[in-house]
């Protein structure tokens, strides 16, 4: 998407890979509102931590980081012996995957770069090969956003009061987004819509990304401390809930994604307010029986304790750059310890739909429909 700082506008991805340096480049995304800047990891390590420690999040943003962080260490082996280079793959994968447990993505992305690789008859056919498999999921990805917005757009009608939970905006995703797909659509057709953007405590995705997005977008928005949305919906403030998602089962519709998520999930539900999922097709998990089988990320309790943000005086609008310095605060009581579940799990029963870049699916009906959304078993 287009960003503008400091006056000056340029279209950027998420993530993108420099070939010359072997490097995976990402926007540092735990400085952004405050800060837009690119860092670039140097080995497939470097892009674990990157995965790892947020500097990229979101499930198919970190797809596209681990699907080129697979190319990155397939291209940094040395050698001419497949059965080292495979070893050495395999390596490779089980680092990137031990990164973030709960999104599928990764392992999707990962698996489809693997597939692409193994038709090679060289290691060095296998190195090209997979950094033009990696490409090529990046490219899909941004494909599948589009056509999200293509068949989620007629959801946002003139007027809309939308609810999202966390960010899966392009931040999220390699560019365009996947809940922001159908606003941007709906934009464009001329629509006037406002979002109520969750801050998603403890790391304020909502608060800090979403928002900066929808601001770069000029699209009316504003924020809400969590607590709030089951008080909107009670008023008849809210008229539709889009969230994304980490890892959809496709045999049973659940659906899991930020902590929270959940719970908004059954105050739509409370309020017969629609809520629906965004999802590429990299999401789906068709393993899976239960969503109680997901692996949920349990993270440090400092990010429930404290906060991250700016010195900042409220009455002036621009910081100076000193002041844009990021500082962690501790909130909680001193002695106190926290429990820091990242994400939970919603039953099908509580979902309206399912967007996908094929079409708008009941969560039941994803199995049946299996073909068509890329199952291959
Ligand atoms: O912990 P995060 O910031 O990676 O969590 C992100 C989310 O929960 C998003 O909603 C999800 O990854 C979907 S992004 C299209």
């Amino acid at each position: 998407m287009n960003v503008t700082v400091r006056g000056r506008t340029r279209h950027y991805r998420t993530v993108t890979f420099d070939g010359k340096r072997n490097a995976v480049l990402l926007i540092e995304q735990r400085l952004l509102p405050h800060r837009f800047t690119l860092v670039a990891t140097r080995d497939y390590h470097e892009t674990a931590v990157a995965i790892r420690d947020m500097i990229v999040r979101g499930a198919p943003a970190i797809a596209a980081t681990a699907a080129y962080g697979l190319a990155q260490g397939a291209r940094a082996f040395r050698g001419h012996s497949l059965p080292g280079f495979t070893r050495h793959v395999e390596s490779v994968f089980r680092t990137l995957q031990a990164a973030r447990p709960t999104a599928v993505d990764p392992v999707n992305a990962m698996q489809q770069v693997r597939a692409v690789m193994a038709t090679g008859r060289s290691v060095e056919e296998r190195q090209a090969l997979a950094l033009a498999a990696a490409e090529e999921f990046a490219n899909q990805d941004v494909r599948h956003c589009e056509a999200i917005g293509r068949q989620g757009m007629f959801l946002i009608r003139e007027g809309c009061r939308v609810l999202t939970h966390c960010n899966a905006g392009w931040l999220a995703c390699v560019d365009v987004g996947t809940v922001t797909a159908p606003l941007y659509a709906a934009e464009s057709a001329g629509k006037r819509f406002h979002v109520f953007c969750d801050e998603t405590r403890p790391r304020s995705q909502g608060a800090t990304l979403t928002a900066w997005e929808l601001a770069q977008q000029g699209i009316s928005h504003q924020i809400i401390a969590d607590n709030a949305a089951g008080h909107l919906l009670q008023r008849g403030e809210i008229d539709l809930v889009i969230v994304g998602s980490d890892r959809t089962l496709g045999r049973t519709g659940e659906v899991a994604n930020k902590i929270g998520t959940y719970t908004k999930a059954v105050l739509a539900k409370r309020h017969g307010i629609p809520f629906y999922v965004t999802i590429p097709l990299s999401t789906i998990d068709w393993t899976l029986k239960s969503g109680m089988a997901i692996p949920i990320e349990e993270r440090d309790e400092s990010e429930v304790l404290g906060a991250w943000g700016v010195v900042a005086n409220p009455k002036l609008e621009i910081q100076s750059r000193s002041r844009r310095r990021r500082t962690y605060v501790r909130v909680a009581n001193p002695s106190s310890h926290a429990r820091n579940p990242a994400f939970d799990v919603t039953p099908a029963e509580l979902i309206t739909g399912i967007i996908t870049p094929v079409g708008i699916f009941k969560p039941e009906e994803l199995w049946r429909r299996r073909r068509e959304l890329g199952y291959r078993g």
